[in-house]
């Protein structure tokens, strides 16, 4: 059987560029678009090193997906069989203070993406969604039926992209439409070729404890110590960045098994939940390094307790999360300490 082509869109990015990879080890033929925005080049020659002979299975277009033109050019070269999509802006705070440039970006490149698909009788999707569409849960472990929120411009933009595939598979039941839910993806390739590397001052947690271990960043400021759990820091549903890759992978067969998938919502994190303290006390662990802390405030906007019931995933995609936050940590601090400046040693060398 002819493999299967695969566009993904974010394919540069942190969670695109590992999902790549375990595509192409999997016998996928892919086409990553980029408009590398959030990222780098080097990401994707690294992808392919790694990925030995299947390396010509890879081709990488630098494309920004509201460009119609370009994006057209893409599906004509290639008849895809699904398309994988991460392209997205993601800082919450960001999405915050500028509005129109994430709903410009986020919703604009979805729907072009989604009319370009069409034309070229493309209909089989798996979009990046995001826990962060359960709002402030009022208990835990989330469900995939939780009733949906947006605590801020992002999240609306994923509540906006979800609701505009219910739709556009309620006119047109060709469309085979999978949501992931993602929790908290950390952790990198084991080779330490690959990770997260956020431009200007990261937002999340262990991209900030990782800075601070190599050096450039004095302090991890922790965001709230009086909430009621364990510790009194807030506590989150960490998923190592190969788990969540692999999730992927299970979407794309169950996409290909079941032709009446319909419009799918899966959540993709662990099942269990770390509090602040306890990662920074895992990654101490892992690297050796001391993590100085700052006791503040709470981060306005912050849920207090968030993870993930995976049941649905477990059931319905025959995948669980294989690693733990020691596997987690370790990973990280392996990337970090190999590229403690993430890609940029190597994009001055080209
Ligand atoms: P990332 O920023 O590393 O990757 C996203 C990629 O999309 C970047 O390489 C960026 O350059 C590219 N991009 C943005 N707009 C584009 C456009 N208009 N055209 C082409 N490329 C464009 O982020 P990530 O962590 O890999 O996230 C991937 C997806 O998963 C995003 O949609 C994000 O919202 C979602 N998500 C991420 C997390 C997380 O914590 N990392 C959690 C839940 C959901
Ligand atoms: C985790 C915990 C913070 C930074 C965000 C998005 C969500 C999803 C994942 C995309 C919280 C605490 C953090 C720091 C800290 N992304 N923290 N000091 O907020 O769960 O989710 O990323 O979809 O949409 O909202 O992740 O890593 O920012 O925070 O104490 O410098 O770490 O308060 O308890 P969050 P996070």
């Amino acid at each position: 059987m002819a493999a299967k082509n695969i566009l993904v869109t974010g394919g540069t990015g942190y969670i695109g560029s590992h999902t790549v990879l375990q595509l192409l080890q999997e016998g996928f033929r892919v086409v990553a678009v980029d408009s590398l925005y959030n990222s780098s080049e080097v990401a994707i020659n690294r992808v392919a090193e790694l990925a030995g002979d299947a390396k010509k299975n890879l081709v990488f277009e630098q494309v920004d997906l509201r460009d119609r033109e370009a994006l057209n050019k893409v599906f004509a070269s290639t008849k895809f069989d699904a398309v994988i999509h991460f392209a997205g802006l993601k800082a919450v705070g960001e999405s915050v203070q500028r509005p129109l440039l994430y709903y410009n970006n986020n919703l604009i490149g979805t729907i072009t993406l989604l009319e370009v698909m069409a034309a070229h009788g493309c209909k089989n999707f798996i979009f990046s969604s995001s826990a962060t569409v359960y709002g402030w849960p009022k208990q835990v472990p989330c469900t995939e039926e939780f009733p949906l929120s947006a605590a801020n411009v992002y999240g609306r933009t994923k509540l906006i992209i979800e609701d505009m595939c219910r739709d556009i598979h309620k006119s047109d039941s060709d469309w085979n439409i999978i949501f992931l839910r993602y929790f908290n993806p950390v952790g990198a390739h084991p080779s330490g070729e690959i990770g997260e590397d956020p431009r200007g001052i990261p937002n999340n947690l262990m991209p900030f404890v990782q800075q601070v271990a190599v050096g450039r960043r004095p302090a991890l400021t922790v965001y709230g110590s009086d909430y009621s759990t364990k510790d009194g820091t807030g506590v989150r549903d960490y998923i190592h960045i190969l788990d969540l890759a692999d999730g992927h992978l299970a979407a794309l067969k169950k996409l290909f098994q079941d032709k009446s998938i319909g419009c799918e919502v899966y959540n993709l994190g662990t099942g269990k939940g770390t509090s602040v303290l306890e990662m920074v006390a895992a990654f101490e662990k892992a690297s050796g390094k001391k993590i100085p802390l700052i006791m503040a405030d709470r981060r306005p906007g912050d849920a207090e307790i968030v993870y993930a019931s995976t049941e649905k995933a477990e059931q319905e995609l025959n995948w669980r999360a294989k690693y733990g936050i020691e596997e987690m940590c370790r990973d990280q601090w392996n990337w970090a300490s190999k590229n403690p400046y993430g890609y940029e040693a190597a994009e001055s060398e080209s």
